[in-house]
């Protein structure tokens, strides 16, 4: 006939049974501690990424003869000349940003219908302000420069 367990015995289960509990909760509490030590590290060295570029070099400024309209995506702009010199239109829609396409005039916002000139005039709205002029510059090397975070007036023109 098996014997009976004693009282001394259960409890001697019990206790095995509570430190397994107590290990795990122990364990995991270890984990979830090493983890969030891990992301407070990794927060505390983030260091944000290199600012996006904004000056677009391009070719010699007698390369874009009069008259032409020459699509800088990169800077987003439209590179365009008339009697009086170079010009850079931003191709942002000056009414909620959507990009502009090239029409055989001007410019037109796919968005909700804006039309411009190929001096960046309001046609037709809903934008009630023109696109933007960026500066234009000439490198050391002779080369075009856009600078797409310059906005300047509409009458200045890089003579070529
Ligand atoms: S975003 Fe260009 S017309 Fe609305």
């Amino acid at each position: 006939m098996p014997a009976m367990p004693s009282n001394a015995d259960a409890n001697a289960g019990e206790a095995r049974a509570e430190l397994t509990r107590r290990s795990v909760l122990k364990l995991g509490l270890a984990v979830s501690g090493v983890l969030a030590a891990g992301g407070l590290v990794e927060y505390l060295q983030y260091q944000a990424g290199a600012a996006a570029p904004t000056a677009f070099e391009l070719d010699l400024p007698g390369d874009y003869p009069d008259g032409s309209a020459t699509h800088v995506s990169a800077a987003g702009a439209w590179l365009l000349r008339d009697e009086g010199g170079l010009y850079a239109i931003s191709t942002r829609c000056p009414h909620l940003g959507c990009t502009v396409e090239r029409q055989a005039d001007g410019f037109q916002c796919p968005c909700h219908g804006s039309q411009f000139g190929l001096d960046g005039q309001v046609r037709r709205g809903p934008a009630t302000h023109p696109l933007a002029y960026l500066k234009l510059t000439v490198s050391e090397q002779g080369h075009l420069v856009i600078h797409s975070d310059q906005v300047i007036d509409a009458s200045v023109r890089l003579p070529v």
